[in-house]
């Protein structure tokens, strides 16, 4: 368990990162939202109650970004955060029909995306709460990361690869840190909402991955949860 009631959501703006504020927010916690957006990061602080959160944008494809997102989360906040969630990345689809130039597109836009970026602000995160005594990192992957998907010849490697370095990471921490990768399948979040249709609510819900998150700030850090799989029972 985690004493310090203050979190970092970073993706926050997005549709899982959105609802991990909000669980986190209806917890008790006060939220350091991030994203590169600060219109969409300050739509979603009107959306919630005053005080709770503090709008640090920051793009972690830049390690310069992500350095002064820590340095400015020490400087301005009272309280150190003991919780660091990494919920930004993005879909789009690689398959076989693409040509050799596509697919090298793809392949690149998505490792930046969902390897480079995420990899950067979780051990950029690791260093800052190892620093502040411990916490808690919890990242946001995918089913793709263990399941073989059609279209995903681009997200899927990236995703598994993010998976294993968060075990990797967990492994260097030691035990004040408790690094857990949350791997959801499909989540009912914007675009994805469109494409169910009515077909929506058999999907995970995002608030579900906001409440598996506060759940975890709830254990014992000496309780590992390296992996959390949340599976739809319903094929889409
Ligand atoms: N939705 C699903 O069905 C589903 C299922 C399994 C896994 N996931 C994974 O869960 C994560 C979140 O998904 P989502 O559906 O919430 O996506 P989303 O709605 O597209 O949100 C992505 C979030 O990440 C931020 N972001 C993207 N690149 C960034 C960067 N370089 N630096 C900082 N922030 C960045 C975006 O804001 P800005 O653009 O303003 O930076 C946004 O806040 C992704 O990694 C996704 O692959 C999603």
């Amino acid at each position: 368990m985690t004493k310090s009631k203050t979190a970092l959501v970073i993706g926050a703006s997005g549709g899982i990162g959105q609802a991990v504020v909000e669980e986190l927010v209806s917890a008790g916690f006060k939220v350091v939202i991030s994203a590169r957006n600060k219109e969409k990061l300050e739509t979603l602080a009107s959306s919630l109650p005053e005080n709770t959160v503090t709008i640090i944008p920051a793009n972690i494809s830049e390690k310069d970004s992500i350095e002064k997102l820590f340095l400015e989360i020490e400087n301005r906040l009272e309280n150190p955060v003991g919780v660091v969630v990494v919920a930004a990345g993005g879909w789009a689809p690689n398959t076989f029909e693409n040509d050799l130039a596509s697919f090298e597109d793809n392949f690149t836009q998505m490792v930046e995306q969902n390897l480079t970026g995420p990899a950067l602000a979780l051990f950029a995160g690791a260093k800052y709460l190892k620093k502040q005594g411990g916490g808690i990192l919890v990242n946001v992957s995918s089913h793709a990361a263990r399941k073989s998907l059609a279209g995903n010849l681009g997200y899927g490697p990236t995703k598994s690869g993010i998976h294993w370095f968060t075990q990797l990471l967990n492994n260097e921490v030691g035990e004040t840190v408790r690094v857990t990768d949350i791997q959801p399948a499909v989540v009912n979040t914007g675009s994805m909402t469109k494409q169910l249709g009515e077909c929506s609510h058999k999907a995970i819900q995002p608030e579900d991955i906001g409440k598996v998150v506060v759940l975890l700030t709830q254990l014992s850090l000496h309780t590992t949860v390296s992996q959390i799989h949340l599976d739809a029972n319903y094929e889409f």
